[in-house]
């Protein structure tokens, strides 16, 4: 991935957490790797907690370093990655600063990003202030998410930001589509002809999307206590999973192809009857457990939550999706916080063969399976039934693995380095249409709408749990439940 591009990469909230962790590491890497960034590139950063750059450069060095490469920094890379970085100090709620930042940008060469990893609500007010000095030209804006609480909130704001931006200048990132294995989904099933055919309703009885997370809120407990799993996970990055999962072949991988594929199934999910909630739908919130042998507090308790909160913590559905491909098939999704384990994964559960001649146990459920692990570990494992050695024809289940560590010894890169570099290059196949987002917002948000006129408080789940039973027990319904294995 080599460019000659140059750009300017303005990030505003430049010593947020994001910032810390994720895309100046990311950064990092590209600059480190050779080649992925232009020389000329510059970093503007436009952050609060700093006056001048010899002040920001010294939070990057102490924040910033400690999150890459955990192999050991590579001191020279280093220094020269610190060079690239510039300040600007203004005020976002400022409009007459943005002068600031257009003198120090307007003669710098290239493509200008502008990455708002800044809390929504100052969204519209950036983008009104850098149109204000003429910066909404020649410029990609990235967007982080949450964009919006719900369909109306979201609207107004790509409203406000499709004033001022055409589509094609939009990013709407989501970081679960810069995971390599997602990308590696894309070539199994478009790569091979031998999964094709029987990925469809008449092979596949139930698919699974599994991301299971064991950390708390942290030190967000105050933005999650308003937000909840649904809408920080399910209404973007299981539902993309999902619409991955399930897309019908594009014509290319140009990134409406594959974003038009994507905003089809989106739209055929079969809506939420308001009725039916408790069966297909089940919220939890965690209380006190223990994970890895440590004792973690209830989220009732986390800082910035409040003691009565109703907020769920963790998800679980079954969606349906009306098309002629997966009519009937059951897609059961799920997340959470504090967990028993960490782990992303997409199960597709093949149906059991039509008549056994080897006998009933090779009827049995788990060997047609695929199992595609986003993380840990990143492999695709398809399990199959064979013959175990000696007399009779005793069957159990066996496993062929793809790790891609062991095929691919190099270039593994992290989602948000292939999704700046996409952005720095113009790729918008990886970006959230606003027509996805709008979808999977309308989807949801009778889910939503449901819970909060139930009053009735999310189930409890001990840390260190798969949740709530009656996430189980919904899967047991269809005769099924969910794979949990040791990772
Ligand atoms: C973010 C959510 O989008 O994804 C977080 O806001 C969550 O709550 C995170 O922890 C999970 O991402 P990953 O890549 O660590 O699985």
């Amino acid at each position: 991935m080599q460019t000659d591009s140059s750009f300017t990469f303005v990030l505003f909230g430049g010593t947020g957490d994001l910032s810390m962790r994720k895309i100046l590491p990311a950064l990092f890497e590209a600059h480190r790797a050779g080649g992925m960034l232009a020389d000329s590139g510059k970093i503007v950063a436009v952050a609060r907690h700093a006056t001048d750059r010899g002040e920001y450069i010294q939070w990057v060095n102490e924040h910033v370093k400690p999150h890459v490469s955990k192999n050991g920094v590579d001191e020279s890379a280093w220094a020269s990655f610190l060079e690239r970085i510039e300040f600007v100090n203004i005020d976002l709620g400022k409009a007459e600063d943005f002068v600031h930042l257009r003198d120090a940008i307007q003669d710098l060469p290239g493509i200008r990003v502008f990455y708002l990893a800044t809390g929504p609500s100052l969204f519209v007010p950036i983008c009104h202030a850098l149109a204000s000095v003429g910066l909404n030209a020649n410029s990609r804006i990235v967007l982080e998410k949450p964009l919006g609480y719900d369909l109306k909130s979201s609207n107004a704001i790509n409203d406000a930001v499709g004033e001022i931006f055409a589509e094609e200048q939009i990013y709407r990132i989501d970081h679960y589509l810069g995971k390599e294995p997602v990308q590696n989904l894309l070539a199994l099933r478009f790569g091979n002809a031998l999964f094709e055919p029987l990925w469809r309703r008449e092979w596949v009885e139930s698919i699974q999307i599994t991301i299971a997370e064991e950390l708390g809120v942290e030190a967000r407990g105050d933005f999650y206590d308003n937000t909840g799993a649904l809408r920080d996970m399910v209404q973007n990055h299981l539902l993309q999973l999902l619409s991955i999962v399930a897309m019908e072949p594009p014509h290319s991988m140009d990134s409406d192809s594959v974003r038009d594929e994507k905003l089809r199934v989106l739209r055929a999910l079969k809506p939420i009857d308001p009725r039916d909630i408790g069966k297909v739908a089940v919220r939890g919130q965690y209380h006190s457990g223990v994970i890895r042998g440590t004792a973690v507090p209830a989220y009732a308790t986390e800082p910035g939550v409040k003691p009565e909160s109703a907020t769920e913590t963790f998800v679980a559905l079954k969606v349906e999706i009306e098309n002629w491909r997966w009519a009937g098939v059951p897609f059961f999704l799920r997340t959470g916080k504090r967990l028993a384990d960490r782990v992303a994964e997409i199960v597709v559960n093949f149906r059991a063969v039509p008549h056994s001649a080897l006998g009933a146990s090779a009827l049995r459920a788990g060997a047609n399976r695929l199992v595609i692990r986003l993380q840990p570990n990143e492999t695709i494992r398809l399990y199959c039934l064979a013959k175990q050695p000696g007399e009779g024809m005793n069957l159990a289940s066996v496993h062929l693995d793809l790790a891609f560590d062991q095929f691919f010894r190099e270039g593994q890169m992290e989602a948000y380095q292939r999704l700046l570099l996409d952005v720095i290059n113009g790729r918008l196949a990886l970006f959230v249409r606003r027509d996805e987002q709008e979808a999977a917002w309308r989807w949801v948000e009778p889910i939503l709408n449901e819970w909060k006129a139930s009053n009735k408080p999310p189930k409890p789940y001990a840390s260190g749990t798969w949740g709530p039973a009656a996430s189980s027990a919904m899967l047991a319904q269809h005769g099924t439940c969910w794979l949990e294995e040791e990772n």
